[in-house]
């Protein structure tokens, strides 16, 4: 039976497919500096295992996703992008909390990501949803005016 998780605002969340591969590059491009290419999306979207679990509304139109990578008992949050439009209503929250749901019946006990130190609104969500911070990696995230902006490791555990 196909996976479905429901979200606010009348969405809900059910694991991508490779059809999908567009919009997420889409989507994922406003979120970004670097983008990714649509193909990058669609060998994950064909891949065991990296899981990505999409929001869409009643007429199936994308408004963001999460994309996961799962090694032995590690899971690492490899992004998610809502789209400008549905932002700040919980949509990355609901995501983030299928991806918790759906992982318990995985070999992963505990999801990794990095994130921008300049990035607010992400790590309100990830602190919200019970990730702590474990590391800095300095320099990590080039920025368009030739800086770098320093990254977060930030950690759950899962289940
Ligand atoms: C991060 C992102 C996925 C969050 O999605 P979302 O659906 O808006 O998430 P939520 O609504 O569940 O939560 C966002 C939180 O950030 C807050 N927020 C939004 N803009 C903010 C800002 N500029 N500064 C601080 N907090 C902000 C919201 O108020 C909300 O917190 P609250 O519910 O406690 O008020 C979305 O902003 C996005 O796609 N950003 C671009 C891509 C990105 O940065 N991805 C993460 C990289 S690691």
């Amino acid at each position: 039976m196909m996976k479905l998780w429901m979200a606010p605002a009348g969405l809900h969340i059910e694991p991508g497919q490779t059809r999908d591969a567009r919009d997420l590059a889409r989507i994922h491009a406003t979120g970004f500096y670097r983008g990714w290419p649509e193909a990058e999306f669609a060998s994950f979207l064909s891949e065991p295992g990296t899981p990505v679990y999409v929001a869409r509304d009643a007429k199936r139109r994308i408004a963001g996703f999460a994309l996961i990578r799962i090694a032995a008992d590690e899971a690492e949050l490899l992004t998610i992008a809502v789209d400008p439009k549905w932002r700040g209503r919980k949509i990355g929250q609901a995501l983030l909390r299928a991806a918790f749901d759906d992982l318990l019946m995985s070999p992963a006990r505990r999801m990794f990501l990095e994130v921008s130190e300049e990035n607010a609104a992400a790590i309100k969500l990830y602190t919200r949803e019970g990730f702590s911070t474990i590391s800095r990696r300095q320099g990590y995230y080039p920025k368009p005016d030739g800086s770098a902006a320093t990254a977060l490791v930030m950690a759950r555990d899962l289940g």
